[in-house]
């Protein structure tokens, strides 16, 4: 039944419970004013009445009449003086023959009462009218030696208060009509500005939901509904980064793959149409389907633990590690890396170091500290120079790799972590790197609790550093 619109919903509410109040407050007023008026209209009666009958004890003389006549002027009344039979003595000019009859039958029926009493008996008479005052009838024994001698009786018109009161009550139902209208404008008002930014939130999510992620929120403010807006904006920020970094994902595997999909299948076509006898360039062929198929099941176990360690599967080996015998002999296994290319190396171990052991993964620690200087290696010219370096300050190992390769410019270096990032995309097309290799770095070293760091000069050379925490138990007998 009501309407469906959360706008509509409150001012409907609103206009009825206004409705009430002011339906409640004009009766409340009424009544009062009404009571206000009847006591009034009937004390002063009262007195005016019994000031009659004192002034007639003595004597229904003419003169007593006159004055009373002028008492009554302008008063709105009819006035009747009795003897005790109750046969009229005087009665004022307007009363007609009809109801000079209602009054007698009226002051027998009621004559009781008014014995041996010193008050006068009142009534309000006609009950026609809603609003209607009605008229005061009352009826006053004049005494004479405690004798009852006569009777005064006077009945006050009050139409003058009545409509004094219907005024008063006009004046409250404009009050209220008023108070209605403006409430209902306010609360429109009122109702509108808070529903308009939700309904825009609302078409916006709808928006968001039909894949819209680009939209803009014009809903601004530090309010409930400023902060529902700023953080439906946060979250469609972090959908769109989501699906952005999904699509890249997936064209960088895409292409990744279909180079060597492209080279096996495009040899082995070669090949099936290749006489027998050609040994040499079977196994020239068979070598870059080899090589491509490597390169592929690389990419593929990169990709398969970086997926891992993102989600925080890869589960750590802990072990402790008596850390200069570790990095020197991870350092020796290498050698023919750099031999390869004329590389000069040198592997530089603080003092500070020497006895120091630590908890690590040792395994994904290698594979991290592999991956840092196989890219040195690639990035150093011929004849360059690479230096290994494990360093301890404060509670901080640091494993630091420097070469003298090309260097990365200064607004690369924060992307060189992400995956798939590769610095010079076009030179590094032939590259058969994937861009994995620091994400990777930076995973393994996060999930041991420690952070990376890269510093480069163009021209110069780059340093990747490996920092680690040391803890206390780690056995730290220098420091
Ligand atoms: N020592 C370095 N000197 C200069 N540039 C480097 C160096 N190490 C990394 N880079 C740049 O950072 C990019 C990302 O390195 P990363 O190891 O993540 O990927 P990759 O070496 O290209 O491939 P992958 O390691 O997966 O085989 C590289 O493509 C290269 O452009
Ligand atoms: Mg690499």
């Amino acid at each position: 039944m009501f309407p469906k619109k959360l706008s509509s919903r409150i001012t409907a509410w609103v206009m009825v419970i206004l409705f009430i109040a002011v339906i409640s407050l004009i009766s409340g007023a009424n009544w009062i004013t009404k009571t206000f008026y009847q006591n009034h209209l009937s004390n002063e009666v009262e007195a005016r009445i019994v000031s009659h009958a004192h002034l007639l004890e003595k004597d229904v003389q003419e003169h007593v009449i006159e004055y009373i006549e002028e008492i009554e002027v302008g008063k709105s009344s009819h006035l009747l003086i009795l003897d005790s039979n109750i046969n009229v003595s005087y009665q004022s000019e307007n009363i007609d023959e009809t109801i000079l009859h209602h009054y007698q039958s009226w002051i027998n029926e009621n004559q009781d009462r008014v014995e041996g009493v010193e008050d006068p008996f009142l009534e309000h008479v006609d009950t026609a009218m809603l609003f209607h005052i009605p008229h005061v009838w009352s009826l006053m024994p004049i005494y004479n030696n405690d004798e009852i001698t006569g009777y005064v009786f006077l009945d006050q018109d009050t139409g003058d208060l009545n409509q004094a009161q219907i005024k008063l009550l006009y004046l409250f139902a404009a009050m209220g009509i008023i108070t209605l209208i403006i409430g209902n404008i306010f609360t429109i008002y009122l109702t509108k500005r808070i529903s308009k930014p939700i309904d825009h939130i609302s078409e916006m999510t709808k928006n968001i939901a039909d894949g819209d992620l680009d939209i803009e929120l014009q809903v601004h403010g530090e309010d409930e509904v400023g902060r529902l807006a700023a953080n439906i904006q946060s979250m469609t920020k972090q959908l769109k980064d989501y699906r952005d970094s999904r699509r890249q994902f997936i064209t960088h595997i895409s292409h990744d793959l279909r180079t060597p999909i492209t080279y096996i299948k495009g040899y082995s076509a070669v090949m099936k149409e290749m006489p027998p006898d050609k040994q040499n360039e079977w196994k020239r062929n068979l070598n870059v389907i080899y090589q491509e198929a490597t390169r592929m099941e690389h990419l593929v176990s990169d990709l398969f633990l970086l997926t891992k360690l993102e989600e925080g599967k890869i589960k750590l080996n802990i072990d402790t590690v008596y850390l200069p015998s570790w990095v020197r002999s991870l350092y020796e296994s290498r050698m023919i890396m750099f031999d390869q290319k004329s590389i000069e190396t040198s592997l530089v171990i603080s003092k500070n170091v020497e006895d120091l052991t630590i908890k690590i993964d040792p395994y994904r620690m290698e594979q991290a500290l592999i991956n840092i200087i196989e890219n040195a290696i690639r990035h150093t010219p011929n004849n360059g120079k690479i230096e290994l370096s494990l360093i301890k300050r404060e509670n901080e190992v640091r494993f630091a790799v420097t070469d003298t390769g090309p260097g990365i410019e200064q607004k690369a270096l924060p992307y060189i972590w992400d995956r798939f990032y590769k610095v010079d995309a076009a030179r590094s097309q032939n590259d058969s790197g994937t861009g994995l290799g620091l994400a990777i770095v930076k995973e393994i070293v996060e999930a041991h609790g420690g952070y990376v760091s890269v510093e480069s000069k163009l021209g110069e050379g780059t340093t990747f550093s490996i920092h680690l925490i040391i803890h206390g138990t780690d056995g730290d007998s220098n420091d």
